[in-house]
């Protein structure tokens, strides 16, 4: 198969680091406006949405990146044309010059899987992976950041043939890696991994955006990216050094639920920051 050209990221202005916008949150995003770079908008909230007035809110007073759960990219079926031009206009909205999901799969045709789920590692998947990547990229206008996400079982070869599977699919389509550091953690001591092992197999120069998060540790031991707590040590370690790997755009914190004060959000934006952009954004 042909390899697209790679598209050199400096098309991406350095944003910095921020929050994932949360609209729970609306009136502490406005008090904080002057500690935030950059916030991330969920694009499949604002689907629908008539006239994106809110979301246009948003844009206006922040500089937004955008982030999508529902495409399914790792499924077998093609992405719906309409979803696509859906999120074309957000993004063009949001003036953002790149896109990010997740390399998972989320449904196939006539069937819904309410999570995501690692891809099927196999030559037949990726062409599949590649397909629907290069659609995506086609109908967005703007590069795919493809993020690597949890997973409790693999769906063949361990984690050195997911990152050969990743850097296939990166490579054959030019596209972007959105690399969630709280993931490759949590993946890591799961299956009992070197993560930085996992990072020297990815082409870590293609990375445009990097997500940290905390997550809780089940009673069954598993380790789970809940989005509930506030960033461990270990997380913020292994983004140290993946800050010495890669230059990312953006650098998000992601928090779902559990909410804490805004200033405890804050804090964690501004220790992303002095580790990412040490000199300034
Ligand atoms: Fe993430």
């Amino acid at each position: 198969m042909a390899a697209r050209d790679a598209i050199d990221l400096g098309f991406a202005p350095t944003y910095g680091a921020g929050l994932g916008y949360r609209k729970e949150l609306i009136e502490e995003f406005a008090q904080r406006r002057q500690e935030l770079d950059v916030v991330e908008i969920l694009a499949d909230q604002w689907l629908g949405d008539p006239g994106y007035h809110g979301l246009r809110g948003v844009a206006h007073e922040f500089p937004t990146v955008v982030h999508g759960v529902g495409m399914s990219v790792a499924g077998a079926g093609r992405i719906s044309g309409d979803y696509l031009a859906e999120l074309r206009r957000i993004t063009e909205i949001c003036a953002a010059p790149f896109y990010s999901e997740h390399l998972a799969m989320t449904h196939v045709p006539g069937m819904d899987s309410g999570h995501l789920c690692p891809p099927v590692i196999s030559e037949e998947s990726l062409r599949t992976c590649i397909r629907n990547v290069d659609q995506a990229q086609d109908a967005l206008g703007v590069p795919l950041a493809l993020e690597n996400i949890t997973y409790s079982f693999s769906l063949g070869g361990d984690h050195l043939a997911a990152a050969s599977f990743f850097t296939e699919l990166v490579t054959a389509t030019g596209c972007l890696i959105l690399l969630d550091v709280c993931n490759l953690y949590i993946n890591s001591r799961n299956h009992s991994f070197d993560p930085l092992g996992y990072l020297d197999a990815l082409p870590v120069d293609r990375v445009v955006q990097v997500h940290l998060a905390g997550g809780v540790v089940a009673s069954t031991g598993q380790y789970i990216d809940s989005h509930s707590e506030s960033i461990g040590d270990g997380i913020w370690q292994l983004a140290a050094e993946t800050a010495k790997r890669c230059r990312p755009s953006a650098v998000i914190v992601e928090r779902d639920q559990n909410f804490p004060d805004m200033d405890a959000l804050v804090k964690e934006v501004a220790t992303s920051r002095d580790i990412y952009f040490p000199e300034g954004c």
